[in-house]
């Protein structure tokens, strides 16, 4: 029988990630350890799950440890889904990231999007033990609005909270977010994997 994690290698170098997975997974028994920085994956999948999928196996299979990815991005309707599982390579800063996609959105009346966070847990051996995915749907603003949050957050608006990602505190972003959701369906079955050690 496979045993439940008791400590988690967080595979991500993106800060911003960090901190909401650390908020979600706060209740949890679980040490939270974040993966060595020499260890780097390339994201050759095609889907946000499979990039997750790679992440966690790779990051699982180096350390020996149970693993959590994260591999989220933004879809915005009028560009087809770009910049889709190239949202964190469409600039190299957030801001250039923010202006490249006003700037390719113009004046398009269709402002729909939706941010999807695929999560992606590993055992030590590299199977992947637990797998979820979620979506926000919201709208691209004109300009940013709001400093809390990283990356496209200034500019998703969703109508429900009347106010963008950015806006929101960590605990109101935790409620609708992608990845917030994404950790409401992943708890309960970390939660039982662990009552099996
Ligand atoms: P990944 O590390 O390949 O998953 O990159 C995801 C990229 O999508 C990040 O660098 C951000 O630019 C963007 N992204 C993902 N989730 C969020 C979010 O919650 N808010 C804002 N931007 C996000």
């Amino acid at each position: 029988m496979i045993k439940g994690p008791k400590l988690l290698v967080v595979a991500t170098g993106n800060p911003g990630k960090l901190r909401e997975m650390q908020l979600y997974l706060a209740d949890l028994d679980l040490e939270l350890r974040l993966k060595p920085d020499e260890i780097e994956v390339e994201e050759t999948g095609t889907t946000f799950m499979e990039n997750a999928c790679l992440k966690a196996s790779k990051v699982a299979l180096a350390t020996g440890e149970w693993a959590l990815a994260d591999d989220s991005g933004l879809q915005v309707d009028a560009l087809k889904g770009a910049p889709g599982i190239y949202s964190a390579r469409y600039g190299s800063t957030d801001s250039e990231r923010i202006q490249r996609l006003l700037q390719e959105l113009g004046n398009e009346t269709n402002r729909g999007a939706q941010f999807v966070c695929a999560l992606a847990l590993s055992c030590p051996d590299g199977s992947i033990a637990l797998q979820v995915e979620a979506t926000c749907r919201g709208e691209i603003l004109h300009s940013p609005r709001g400093s809390n949050g990283f990356g496209y957050d200034p500019i998703f608006y969703v109508p429900e909270k009347k106010l963008t990602f950015a806006e929101m505190t960590p605990e109101t972003k935790s409620l609708v977010s992608h990845r917030g959701k994404a950790f409401q369906a992943l708890l309960p079955q970390l939660k039982q994997l662990q009552a099996q050690a």
